[in-house]
């Protein structure tokens, strides 16, 4: 069944791991992170950005072949459909699409205008039984059309947003989307604890989960971080499968030309990356 995020991040917040969040990138994405998700009994959650949504035709496609595949699949875990980096109309139309969570990003916003729009989506996801995940402090880099400065947030202005009744907060902590360049000075955890301190027992988010180095991740969920966000190394993932099955010339094997044999490799790929993920951030084995 799909249900809120709710539930899972406190438990993951008590039990101090966190649960991964893999953004779909297609329609397969869903089955291949499904079967991982089970096979790891670990609970999770599926991201659906704009332009991945588009991309799959629409945010009521993505749902309802979710909601098909995984009740076909019988999956055991509970899964969480989640509308990533949200605008506030898409916010509106995947709650009414069947999304079980919704993130509306005001960080681009006034904090007044951010914590005003952010309670009117609160109080339609409280109707619904939706969670709920706000941001203050953008995300630096850019990935599915979603750019950010890159600032750190500040921990009052998380209060803020969290006295409003969020579910989990995405506080910016010099995290990035995509590939982290080589001069990146790491996460910042004395803005993560500050946050922390402001939002007491609040789920903290960590977006831009690709490429953090192994013992700053476990660093993070210690300080609170509940969920952490990761599709660039399951893209990566992808492509270096795809890379090495043309390059090594078994397209041009018996049947290499066959459609089901190139995309079971690529998401083989992306299984290995989210097995990884799954284990790293310690909820493999809660579900
Ligand atoms: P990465 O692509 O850097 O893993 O970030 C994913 C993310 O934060 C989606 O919201």
């Amino acid at each position: 069944m799909l249900v809120s995020a709710e539930q899972l991040l406190k438990d993951a917040a008590a039990g101090h791991y966190a649960v991964g969040q893999f953004n779909l990138n297609n329609l397969e994405w869903a089955k291949a992170v499904l079967e991982t998700a089970e096979e790891m009994k670990a609970p999770v959650i599926l991201g659906v950005t704009d332009a991945a949504a588009v991309y799959m035709g629409g945010y009521r496609a993505v749902a309802a072949l979710v909601r098909a595949m995984e009740a076909e699949m019988k999956v055991s875990v509970p899964v969480v459909l989640h509308y990533d980096h949200g605008t506030y109309e898409g916010c509106k139309a995947c709650m009414e699409a069947g999304f079980t969570s919704v993130m509306f990003d005001g960080s681009k916003y006034s904090i007044e205008e951010n914590l005003e729009k952010t309670a009117e989506i609160i109080a339609l996801c409280r109707k619904k039984g939706i969670s709920m995940e706000a941001e203050v402090g953008s995300v630096a880099g850019e990935e599915d059309g979603i750019s950010g400065r890159g600032e750190c947030a500040d921990p009052e202005q998380c209060g803020k947003i969290a006295d409003l009744g969020v579910t989990m907060l995405a506080a910016g902590i010099g995290n990035v989307h995509g590939v982290y360049p080589a001069n990146w000075k790491g996460l910042d955890f004395s803005v993560l604890s500050a946050v922390k301190e402001r939002t007491g027992s609040l789920p903290l988010v960590l977006h831009g989960g690709s490429g953090v180095p192994e013992e700053m991740m476990k660093k993070a969920i210690s300080l609170g971080i509940a969920k952490i966000n990761v599709n660039t190394e399951c893209q990566i993932a992808f492509a270096q499968a795809l890379h090495t099955y043309f390059a090594e010339g078994r397209d041009l094997e018996e049947k290499g030309y066959n459609l089901q044999k190139i995309m079971n490799c690529g998401m083989d790929g992306v299984k290995k990356e989210v097995r990884k993920k799954m284990q790293l951030f310690g909820c493999a084995g809660r579900a």
